[in-house]
C-alpha cells in the first residue's frame, strides 16, 4: 500500500511534464493558406520540373522579402531563373488575400522545404499594398537575390572644421 502509493506520486510527478512538452506543437497557420499554392509549386514545395519552379531551397524565397510580397500582390510572368533553371511562365497574383494571410503563407514558405529566412509580418505586406493593380511583374522588377551587397567602400573621415557656434548659446 505504502510502497503503491510512492509509485503513483513518483509516476505522477514524472509525467507531468512531459506530457506538457509533448503537446503537439501548434501548426503555422500558413500551412493552411499554402493551399492556394500546391497546385503549382506542389505539397513539397518542389514545383515541377520546367513548369513550376521550386519554392524548396529557392534563391528567392530566401532573399529579400519584398520580392516575395510583391510577387503575391502582381503575379510573375517572363523568364526567371530558380536554382540555376530557367522558367517562363505566369503566375497570377493573390492580392484578394488578407495582409495576414501574405505574411503567413510567406513565413511558412520561408522555413519549410529546407528554407530559412526571416517572417514576413503583415505590417510589411500593408506597406506595399500600393502595388496592387500595377502591371505584372517580371524578375527584372524584382531585386536580385544572388546579388551580394557589397558593403560601400569605407570613406576616409573627412575631417570637419568645428563649426563656429551659429547661435550664441543661450543662457539658461
Ligand atoms: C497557377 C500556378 C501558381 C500558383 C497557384 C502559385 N504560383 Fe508561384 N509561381 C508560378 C510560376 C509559373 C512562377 C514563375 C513565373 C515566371 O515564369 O515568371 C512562380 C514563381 C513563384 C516564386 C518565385 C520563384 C521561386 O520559385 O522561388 C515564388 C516565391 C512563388 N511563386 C510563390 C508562390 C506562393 C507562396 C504561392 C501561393 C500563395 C504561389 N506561388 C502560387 C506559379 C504559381
Amino acid at each position: 500500500m505504502k510502497l503503491a502509493f510512492k509509485f503513483t506520486l513518483l509516476t505522477a510527478l514524472a509525467a507531468t511534464p512531459a506530457v506538457a512538452q509533448e503537446e503537439a506543437p501548434k501548426e503555422h497557420p500558413g500551412k493552411a493558406v499554402y493551399a492556394t499554392c500546391t497546385a503549382c509549386h506542389q505539397a513539397t514545395g518542389l514545383g515541377l520540373p520546367g513548369v513550376f519552379p521550386p519554392l524548396a531551397e529557392s534563391e528567392w524565397v530566401n532573399g529579400p522579402a519584398e520580392n516575395l510580397i510583391r510577387i503575391q500582390l502582381r503575379g510573375l510572368m517572363g523568364k526567371i531563373t530558380v536554382k540555376g533553371k530557367e522558367y517562363n511562365s505566369v503566375m497570377p497574383p493573390n492580392a484578394a488575400m488578407t495582409d495576414q494571410q501574405i505574411a503567413d503563407v510567406l513565413t511558412y514558405v520561408r522555413s519549410n522545404f529546407g528554407n530559412k529566412a526571416e517572417a514576413v509580418t503583415p505590417a510589411m505586406v500593408t506597406a506595399l499594398r500600393g502595388e496592387v493593380g500595377k502591371p505584372m511583374l517580371t524578375a527584372a522588377d524584382l531585386v536580385d537575390p544572388n546579388k551580394k551587397v557589397e558593403p560601400a567602400p569605407a570613406e576616409e573621415p573627412k575631417k570637419e572644421e568645428p563649426t563656429p557656434a551659429a547661435e550664441p548659446k543661450k543662457e539658461e
